[in-house]
């Protein structure tokens, strides 16, 4: 799903570039994929195959990433990775253009792209941070069927179908039938209770923000949705920061869009952001119940801004930072 992206971006944006080659496993070898206006040829992956190649963006598991991320940078690429393997990594940046687009800098040949619910989130906690400050998150997530890969878009449209038709839906690619439901769940178990998803949330989110103590934390939850991910979002910010003041201010951040009037009934939607660049933010209000709270709305397509959009604006971000040696624009 994040490959297809990937290609759909790189053509979208013009990408410099001499020659793209588009690699998976030994099972897709030969196999086509669209590619602006025409189609690649799918190559296997191999330690080989990176000779030649400025940068390797990555979107398959974390064990590929382990394996292949070093002979890539060794070769010469720079590798953007967008599995999780690499992004608590010291020596490894951990980059969304809008916040911290210098720690670029710092790359040994390996940067990771974050995970799909940090980005936007970090999209919109930055602007609002240099106005007053953030002393405290609370998140939960409305994650849709695209984050977990193209096998569960898959099953959900099975589902549903199989539902309609009154058959009993299939269910093999998540633990709970996904489709007529809401799942708190699906991620490896992490201590606490948590899970994987939402520890990720908290360090990723520290570690792009550089506040390793930001108080933060969250509840992950996968909807029947085919793409785009929701995140209601309590934020206390350090200085009083009215629901105006915030709406001015995400209103000229970078990739971010305000669509936020309930009596016009404005407010984003996965629907409606699919397919979209930026992070839409809406129902943006003070909380009653504290005295320097913000409730709001936060969406974004997860296969773009939350993964191959950010990847290739990493890329042209590197390029522009000279991070690249060999790139042929
Ligand atoms: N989906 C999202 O919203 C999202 C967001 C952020 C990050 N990510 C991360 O991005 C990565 C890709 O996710 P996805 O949703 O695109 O998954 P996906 O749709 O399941 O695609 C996985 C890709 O990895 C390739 N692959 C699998 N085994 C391989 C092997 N042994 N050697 C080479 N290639 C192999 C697959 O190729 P074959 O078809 O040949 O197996 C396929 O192209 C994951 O690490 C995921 O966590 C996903």
């Amino acid at each position: 799903m994040v490959g297809a992206e990937m290609l759909r971006v790189l053509a979208q944006r013009n990408f410099p570039s001499e020659r793209v080659v588009a690699l998976a496993s030994e099972r897709s070898k030969g196999l086509k994929v669209a590619y602006n206006g025409g189609s690649l040829e799918v190559g296997e992956i191999t330690e080989a195959a990176f000779k030649g190649v400025d940068i390797a963006l990555f979107a398959a598991s974390g064990d590929i990433a382990l394996m292949y991320g070093p002979v890539a940078a060794e070769s010469g690429a720079l590798v953007i990775d967008n599995s999780s393997a690499w992004r608590m990594k010291e020596n490894v940046p951990l980059v969304v253009p809008e916040v911290n687009s210098e720690d670029i800098r710092q790359n040994e040949g390996i940067i990771a792209n974050p995970n799909c619910c940090a980005i936007p989130l970090t999209v919109v906690l930055h602007p609002l941070r240099e106005k007053a400050g953030i002393e405290r998150v609370l998140i939960s997530t409305y994650q849709s069927a695209s984050g977990a890969g193209r096998q569960l878009v898959d099953e959900l449209e099975e589902q549903t179908k199989a539902i309609a038709d009154g058959k009993t839906p299939p269910v093999a690619a998540y633990p709970y039938q996904l489709a007529y439901n809401v799942v708190p769940g699906g991620w490896h178990p992490e201590a606490g209770g948590y899970n994987e998803e939402e520890v990720k949330i908290v360090n990723e989110t520290r570690k792009i923000l550089h506040e390793p103590e930001l108080r933060i934390v969250a509840t992950c939850v996968r909807v029947p949705v085919p793409v785009g991910h929701g995140e209601s979002v309590f934020i206390e910010t350090k200085e009083k920061l009215s629901a105006d003041e915030a709406r001015e201010i995400l209103g000229q951040a970078p990739g971010v869009i305000v669509q936020d009037d309930p009596h016009a009934r404005l407010y984003p939607t996965p629907n409606g952001v699919a397919g979209k660049d930026e992070v839409s933010v809406g129902r943006i209000r003070d909380d009653a119940s504290t005295r320097h709270g913000l409730l709001m709305w936060i969406v974004s397509d997860n296969l773009r801004k939350g993964a191959a959009l950010n990847a290739v604006q990493i890329a042209e971000h590197a390029i522009e930072l000279g991070a690249i040696g060999a790139v042929k624009a």
